[in-house]
């Protein structure tokens, strides 16, 4: 006799609802968006199909459309002329640099819609890294905090309500909190980036942005891929030094981090499911080679499995369709 059979509780798609330890909705995504100058422009970017960067105009417009399909929060990113790069990311907090502008407008628009911005030099820094390059090509940790922390200032001035330090730099999370303190930001929430590994992963984001390292990589400052307890040592300080949001990143190849990181920390976790995972869900669904939408709700889902809160993904506006359905 067989008393166990695991399959009645497979039996029909009622039972599989009911038993159904993780839901995905709408709630859960936050849609990574990139904006540059000008007006009525829009410009893919080849190597993430679907997505664009939009200028000020058109990025309010999808914003709308991304509120009024559910989704509570997006991410922001500039696309800046190499122009207007510098060694110190000076335009990083011009308070009426690209950014802060597409942030006021945003607001104006759609007020309840949250904003999370990026903090790193990176896309203003004319070296293409997170921090400050010194002569002898050292990424130097103490004097990068001083700017991220004009930045973060600038963008919550702006108007952004979630701050986003992608940089990992050492102490970054403090040094913000103060800084955002001080000028009467106390409610302003820091989503930082504790394990952001040195990955393969971001290829086509640094397409979109123009934004790769002009010599040498990141390695001295975002972490070895082979490593997990580090995981824990880095949730361990964001939470000492104030962090409302951690957050794993990138997230496909990382869900064991996540789920180590659920068990050890009382805070919400967050996912980025990067540029590279995207990518990848896209070319083979091209191809024909995969179902790309069921492949797409298999993988977030993965991330709520795993202990995620929310997800940052590309996916968002398209996963937020079919979960409208
Ligand atoms: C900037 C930043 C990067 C990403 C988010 N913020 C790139 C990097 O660190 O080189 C990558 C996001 C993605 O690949 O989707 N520090």
């Amino acid at each position: 006799m067989m008393i166990y059979r695991p399959r009645r509780n497979r039996t029909s798609n009622s039972i599989r609802r009911l038993v159904r330890e993780n839901h995905l909705t709408t709630n859960d995504l936050i849609a990574p968006l990139f904006v540059i100058e000008g007006e009525n422009k829009s410009i893919a970017i080849d190597s993430m199909p679907g997505q664009l960067r939009l200028s000020i105009d058109l990025l309010v417009k999808e914003v709308q459309e991304l509120w009024s399909l559910g989704i509570p929060c997006v991410s922001l990113f500039p696309a800046l002329d190499d122009s207007i790069k510098d060694k110190y990311a000076t335009e990083s907090y011009n308070d009426d640099g690209l950014f802060q502008r597409a942030i006021r407008a945003v607001k104006k628009a759609c007020p309840d819609m949250l904003i999370m911005t990026d903090v790193a030099m990176d896309p203003y820094s004319s070296d293409g890294h997170d921090g400050v390059v010194s002569d002898n090509n050292e990424i130097l940790n103490d004097e990068t905090l001083e700017i991220l922390a004009k930045m973060s200032v600038s963008q919550a001035k702006a108007g952004s309500d979630i701050i986003g330090p992608s940089d990992m730099m050492d102490g970054r999370v403090g040094y913000i909190r103060d800084a955002l303190d001080d000028a009467g930001f106390y409610n302003t929430i820091i989503m930082s980036y504790t394990a952001k590994y040195a990955s393969a992963f971001y290829g086509p984001f640094r397409d979109a942005l123009d934004s790769a390292p002009k010599s040498g990589d990141k390695k001295t400052y975002q972490m070895d891929f082979s490593n997990k307890r580090e995981a824990l040592r880095e949730t361990i300080l964001d939470e000492q030094e104030g962090a409302d949001i951690l957050m794993v990143k990138p997230g496909l190849s990382y869900l064991d981090i996540i789920s180590d990181m659920r068990s050890n920390t009382t805070l919400p976790i967050a996912a980025y499911n990067v540029s590279g995972e995207y990518a990848m869900v896209k070319a083979a669904s091209e191809k024909g080679w995969i179902d790309g939408e069921a492949v797409m709700m298999e993988m977030l889902m993965s991330f709520k499995r795993a202990g995620c809160d929310m997800i940052l993904t590309y996916f968002a506006k398209e996963a937020a369709k079919v979960l409208n359905r």
